[in-house]
């Protein structure tokens, strides 16, 4: 029997959710969710195995193709410019990056936006492209309290259900980007191996509509 294919997977909430795609596919994954230590899991037909990853690693375990595949948020792979191959859009995770502020906030003509967020690049890109010059503050999470404390003008963050926003007195004032999990490829290994990388991929997509 040939290797397992190995998959970078995000620990987490994406994770809960793949792993029924993953039955639904054929592949009795459960132990991916074992509540255990270990960082492999091989799944019972041995055919899949798993690294868990903090998501921002994932890239990078694909990119040096340590794994064959990956699964990751778009915000991640944007964040770093990543150029994998984006093969399925697993339209799980969804949420949005917006800029946020709070309630009735106005802008003053002339004064540097600050903007707290733990996507620099992505903030960045979004003021360029409006020609705006704003001053970046980078958090690691809890985004949200560097506008309420005033650390922050507005805020670029993931809004899921809008709760954390809601909570906190913000509210989205612009949209950035959609972001979703999205499966990548290594590319020399969808070249050497690409039978068995497209028929996992087929299988998962197959999986979505049912
Ligand atoms: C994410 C995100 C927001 C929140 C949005 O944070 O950064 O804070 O979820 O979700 P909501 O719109 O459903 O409220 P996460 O929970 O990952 O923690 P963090 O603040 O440590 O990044």
């Amino acid at each position: 029997m040939s290797e397992p294919l190995a998959l970078a997977v995000p620990k987490g909430r994406v994770l809960k959710v793949l792993v029924p795609l993953l039955a639904s596919a054929g592949y009795d994954a459960s132990s991916f969710l074992a509540d255990e230590r270990a960082l492999v899991r091989t799944s019972a037909c041995g055919s899949l195995r798993a690294l868990l990853l903090k998501p921002d690693d994932v890239p990078t375990y694909v990119e040096r193709g340590v794994a064959s595949l990956g699964v990751v948020g778009r915000d991640v792979l944007d964040e770093r410019g990543s150029e994998l191959f984006r093969v399925l859009d697993l339209r799980v995770g969804v949420c949005r990056l917006a800029v946020a502020a709070p309630k009735g906030f106005s802008t003053q003509k002339g004064h540097v936006l600050r903007v707290a967020t733990k996507y620099p690049r992505m903030a960045l890109a979004h003021y360029a492209k409006k020609g705006e010059q704003v001053d970046v503050v980078k958090l690691h999470g809890s985004v949200e309290l560097g506008a309420v404390t005033e650390l922050a003008d507005v805020i670029v963050d993931l809004v899921e259900t809008g709760r954390t926003l809601e909570e906190n007195g913000l509210e989205v004032i612009e949209d950035v980007s959609a972001v979703s999990s999205v499966v990548v490829a290594n590319r020399a290994a969808w070249k050497v191996d690409g039978e068995r990388l497209r028929g996992f991929v087929k299988g998962l997509e197959a999986a979505l509509v049912t």
